[in-house]
């Protein structure tokens, strides 16, 4: 299948020896890519730049074949990008005013607004919240309501930076069947995330950074066995401890 999105020799050097460094990888429409490796990896720099909320030193991201530099209106509406921090995000009065927001700032009919703003509500299962502030919601909730307001816009692609950050096991869980079921009805995803055995079901292709670079590309069963040697997961001997139960 052709990609939609291409990512070439991606290079952002920060001062000091931060960065990412000749970064290419391509995306086909349906794929649920997990972005893997150690804090300071390059994994939140790689992904401001999918949407163009960082501009490369050198390299090009093209969506559809054009550059997303053109035009980053349009850009931030294909390319949905959900942070961990989603309070910072959130601007509506209500869990409706805040879905309804981007769509408005596209100038649409309000009969069509309110009829897609409580489609997407319903599809995530957000619909009994509609009224409520979103300053009341929980973390696991107010993240599906960013989410929510990504998906109002119909977008190519939605990234996730960290979703399951600060959110308990129910809430992952809960997180994950609404991000998987999304896959499954051919939303492509990106997720940057270091929860990679919760995704080993859900997710089909592994990228992992190292030091700025992309280390290895491929689907998840060949490369999840050299998640150790990039620091990505615990050995297993240090597993087994962290879950032996608390004694006295
Ligand atoms: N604004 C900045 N100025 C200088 N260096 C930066 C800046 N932002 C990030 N870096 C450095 O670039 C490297 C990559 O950081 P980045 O945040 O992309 O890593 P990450 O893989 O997302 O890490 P984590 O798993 O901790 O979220 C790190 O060494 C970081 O210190
Ligand atoms: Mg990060």
């Amino acid at each position: 299948m052709a990609p939609i999105f291409e990512i070439k020799h991606l290079t952002h050097r920060y001062p000091g020896k931060g960065g990412i460094f000749d970064i290419s990888f391509s995306v086909s429409r349906g794929e649920f890519i997990i972005l893997a490796g150690q804090n300071g990896s390059g994994k939140t720099t790689l992904i401001r730049h999918l949407n163009g909320l960082l501009q490369p030193e050198t390299g090009e991201i093209h969506l559809h074949g054009k550059n997303i530099l053109k035009d980053l209106i349009q850009t931030r509406k294909k390319v949905g990008m959900v942070f961990q921090d989603a309070d910072t995000q959130i601007v509506g009065d209500t869990v409706f005013d805040e879905v309804a927001f981007g769509p408005e700032n596209l100038n649409l009919q309000r009969d069509h607004i309110n009829t897609k703003v409580t489609q997407v509500l319903e599809q995530l299962d957000l619909i009994g919240l509609k009224d409520r502030n979103p300053a009341t919601l929980s973390g696991g909730e107010k993240r599906k309501l960013t989410i929510a307001g990504i998906l109002v816009m119909d977008p190519e692609i939605i990234i996730f930076d960290e979703p399951f950050a600060n959110l308990d096991h129910p809430g992952t869980q809960s997180l994950l069947a609404t991000i998987s079921d999304l896959n499954k009805k051919g939303q492509t995803i990106i997720m940057a995330t270091h929860d990679v055995e919760t995704l080993l079901e859900s997710a089909s292709r592994l990228l992992i950074m190292a030091e700025g670079k992309l280390a290895q590309d491929g689907s998840i069963t060949d490369l999840v066995k050299k998640l150790e040697f990039y620091g990505v997961k615990k050995p297993c001997a240090c597993r087994m401890e962290s879950q032996r139960p608390w004694q006295p």
